[in-house]
């Protein structure tokens, strides 16, 4: 089974979310690519079980070169039906807009039809940063990518 984790980063702390939330989705015994979203081409996205994808928070919403990677899946729309879905930020500051930049994300992947978790714990709808991630957010990453990739394994049993 495999999982995406993709994202946008101009000054690299969404990259360094992307890594430790890649290391969970690996500890947890899935196959994992890393990509900058300017490497993505939109019929990857069928290539994957899970897809978890992260951006900055521009003016409270995800960059457009990751809502440009969503528009143009709408080729596919339907065919990723059924996938395991995740999104995380990382934001300027408390009230920046993380968490609707997140759920823009969600939204998408709702509308493509596919499974999104959440949290009852901290982040309740993804990861977030306040810029670079400290020791704390980057361990909830190499949580959330566990729990996706567990989530991943029980839908997906082969
Ligand atoms: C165009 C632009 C818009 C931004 N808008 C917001 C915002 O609305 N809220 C916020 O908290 N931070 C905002 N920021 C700050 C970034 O989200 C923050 O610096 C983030 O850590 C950058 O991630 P990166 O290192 O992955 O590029 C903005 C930054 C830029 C460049």
């Amino acid at each position: 089974m495999k999982a995406l984790v993709g994202y946008y980063s101009r000054s690299g702390n969404t990259e360094k979310m992307a890594q430790a939330i890649a290391e969970g989705v690996k500890k947890a015994g899935l196959t994992v690519d890393v990509k900058n979203v300017k490497d993505i081409k939109t019929e990857d996205l069928l290539d994957y079980h899970a897809i978890i994808l992260g951006s900055p928070t521009y003016y409270g919403q995800m960059a457009a070169e990751m809502k440009t990677l969503l528009d143009e899946s709408v080729k596919y729309h339907g065919k990723l039906s059924g996938k395991i879905g995740g999104a995380f930020t990382s934001c300027g500051g408390i009230g920046g807009g993380a968490e609707t930049t997140i759920i823009g994300i969600l939204q998408a992947f709702l509308i493509h039809g596919m499974i999104i978790l959440g949290e009852s714990g901290a982040y309740h709808y993804g990861p977030v940063s306040i810029e670079s991630p400290d020791a704390d957010v980057t361990e909830s990453c190499i949580k959330y990518g566990q729990k996706i990739a567990t989530l991943t394994k029980k839908v997906f049993r082969e």
